[in-house]
């Protein structure tokens, strides 16, 4: 299954509950909770205190996006506010190996985050210990920027890097794109092997008038651009 990831950093903060309810009521999969700290990336959002005031509002996986340096603390913290997924950048981390068991020995899921520039030769010798590859077609930092182009191609490799490590071991590793991922290209991020996609402004800009019925057809929209795809698991 394709999975929608909504990122609540484009949501109303002033509601985030209501926004969170109203999301996974239009049919989102998971809510992508993205924690900037003004040193990895050059903004301040959102931490543990959050993640755990939401919690009980759904069901559905939290997918956490670590943009901060160091990394190691703040996991444990996330995994007892409920967290399902952390992902983080290997940049942020002096010794991914050992940031990825601890997400696991946490008890999530685990996943590695290539920024634009970055190779995805970083996931070469940890692949056993992947849950998620998550790719950034933005530069990290904002919600609201435009797609990076060559992230299409990045895509393309990164698929066939994880096909072969599936025929080879039958671990899936699932693929997510983040930044920039519209109704309008959603299909051709799609076709060159995503099966993950956050969306931020393109889902939470469209109920700015108060009306979360927009949600609703947001989601379906992108849905639809998806349909021709078969199920990539
Ligand atoms: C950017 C964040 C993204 C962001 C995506 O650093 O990691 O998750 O919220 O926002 P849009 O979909 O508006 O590009
Ligand atoms: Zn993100």
């Amino acid at each position: 299954m394709h999975v929608i990831a909504p990122s609540i950093l484009s949501a109303n903060f002033a509601k985030l509950g209501e926004e969170i309810v109203n999301v996974i009521a239009a049919g989102a999969d998971w809510i992508h909770f993205d924690v900037m700290d003004n040193h990895y990336v050059p903004n301040l959002t959102i931490g543990p205190l959050v993640c755990d005031a939401i919690r009980p509002l759904t069901q559905a996986p939290i997918d956490v996006h670590l943009m901060v340096k160091p990394v190691d603390r703040l996991v444990p913290d996330f995994a007892k506010a409920g967290a399902n997924i952390i992902t983080f950048h290997p940049e942020a981390s002096e010794h991914i190996d050992r940031t990825l068991s601890l997400i696991r020995e946490h008890g999530c899921q685990a996943g590695l985050v290539f920024n634009p520039a970055t190779p995805l030769d970083y996931m070469d010798y940890v692949l056993d210990k992947l849950d998620v590859v998550l790719l950034m077609s933005v530069n990290p930092g904002f919600g609201g920027q435009k797609f990076i182009p060559s992230t299409l191609d990045k895509l393309r490799a990164a698929r066939a890097r994880l096909d072969a490590h599936q025929r080879d071991s039958g671990h899936r590793i699932r693929l997510e794109v983040d930044g920039g991922v519209k109704i309008d290209n959603i299909a051709e991020i799609a076709r060159a092997g995503a099966d993950a996609f956050v969306a931020g402004s393109a889902v939470f800009g469209a109920g700015r008038d108060d009306d979360a019925h927009r949600y609703d057809t947001v989601i379906a929209a992108l849905r639809e651009q998806l349909a021709p795809f078969v199920n990539p698991r």
